[in-house]
């Protein structure tokens, strides 16, 4: 049976951003998410342009952008979420893991922050259901930031400006719920629209190049698009790293290599990762949850072979880097 068939039947999600599912996530591949009425202009294919959530609340998304690039939320006082997510930087770091506090190697690499209210769970393992539930963690995180956050929460409490706007949100000062909903809230605004390639979705033939549509053919006739695909071009479901060969042939396995598997000790989800997002992915090198691709030519190749069970022709992996170049969009300010 050819495995990628059975994956294009697999599901068009279309949800809304950050909006909380009503039936619980399954982990399955066959999952089915309704496809939602979010953009005016409906587009009908595998993947859909991305759209500002309308809903944003103001106040809301100004204090979650403070505690965002505030470093009192570390234990030293020395690291934000922004260390590791500038927005500058397209949400992610150049690096291959992350450094935390006191200069602690973390054993993965940080994906962007941008669009990331699409992603159907968040983390490369997919462990936390979604962004107010995630917002948490790096804080208490022993390598990232090392805090705790009763004690973040004493010391901002002490903010006066920064409370009246928490009162102004929430009409309370600040508080842990406040903390996780308010930088939710902000990241949900984090949507890098107008990439060149959704221009060319909403009816611009002319947004990206001869070569970029070259690549959107063979994205779609390789197979790729069967996992990554709806709005965020990937996030919407899980699959086994090294469906067709092994990426970890030729070194010692790490814990976080085993995916999915760390959270639901069962034997199928060994190298299972959510499907990474490939918006502006031309921009968040280096590659893979190891962090160990320095460059996208050689990630498509990677992603043939071990994906797909394809040796893609140098022509060919160019024009799918072309195409996948126009997927970077606006940075939000
Ligand atoms: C020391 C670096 C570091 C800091 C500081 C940090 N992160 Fe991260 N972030 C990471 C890494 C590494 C991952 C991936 C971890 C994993 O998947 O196991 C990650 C994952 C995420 C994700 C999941 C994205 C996805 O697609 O799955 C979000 C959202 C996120 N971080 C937001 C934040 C927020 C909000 C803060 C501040 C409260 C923060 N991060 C602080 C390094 C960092
Ligand atoms: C069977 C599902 C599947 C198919 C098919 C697939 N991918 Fe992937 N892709 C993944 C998974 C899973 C990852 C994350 C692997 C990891 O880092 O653990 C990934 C990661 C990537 C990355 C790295 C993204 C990042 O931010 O690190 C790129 C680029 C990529 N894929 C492009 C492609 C291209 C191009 C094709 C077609 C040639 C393709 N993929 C086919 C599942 C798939």
């Amino acid at each position: 049976m050819n495995y990628r068939y059975i994956l294009l039947l697999v599901l068009f999600s279309l949800t809304a951003c950050g909006e909380r599912q009503s039936t619980p996530v399954t982990d399955s591949v066959a999952l089915t998410i309704a496809p939602s009425s979010q953009s005016a202009t409906p587009i009908s294919g595998p993947i859909q342009p991305l759209v500002l959530p309308a809903d944003l609340n103001a106040d809301k998304v100004a204090l979650g952008r403070i505690l965002f690039h505030d470093t009192r939320l570390s234990g030293d006082g020395t690291i934000s979420c922004a260390s590791c997510h500038a927005i500058a930087n397209y949400g992610a770091e150049n690096r291959q893991v992350s450094v935390g506090i006191g200069g602690k190697i973390g054993p993965i690499n940080a994906p962007t922050v941008l669009n990331s209210c699409f992603n159907l769970r968040q983390f490369w393992d997919g462990r936390a259901a979604d962004l107010t539930e995630q917002a948490g963690g790096p804080i208490e995180n022993p390598s990232e930031m090392g805090a705790k956050l009763p004690e973040v929460i004493a010391k901002l409490r002490k903010d006066g400006p920064l409370n009246e706007l928490a009162r102004r949100a929430y009409g309370r000062s600040i508080d842990e719920k406040i903390l996780r909903d308010a930088i939710a809230e902000y990241e949900r605004g984090l949507v890098t629209v107008d990439s060149p390639f959704d221009q060319f979705l909403r009816g611009n033939t002319h947004a990206i190049s001869n070569e970029a549509k070259e690549g959107w053919r063979l994205f779609r006739e390789l197979g790729c698009v069967s996992c990554h695909q709806g709005v965020n071009v990937g996030g919407n479901l899980f699959a086994t790293f090294g469906v067709m060969g092994d990426y970890f042939a030729n070194r010692p396995l790490e814990k976080v290599d085993y995916g999915r598997f760390n959270v639901t000790g069962r034997e199928e989800d060994k190298f299972r990762f959510k499907v990474p997002s490939l918006r502006n992915v031309d921009k968040t090198a280096p590659y893979f949850h190891d962090g160990r691709i320095a460059s996208l030519e050689e990630a498509v190749e990677i992603m043939a072979r071990t994906q797909l069970g394809l040796i893609i022709s140098t022509k060919d992996r160019d024009a799918v880097v072309v195409f996948l170049k126009s997927l970077t969009g606006k940075l939000p300010e």
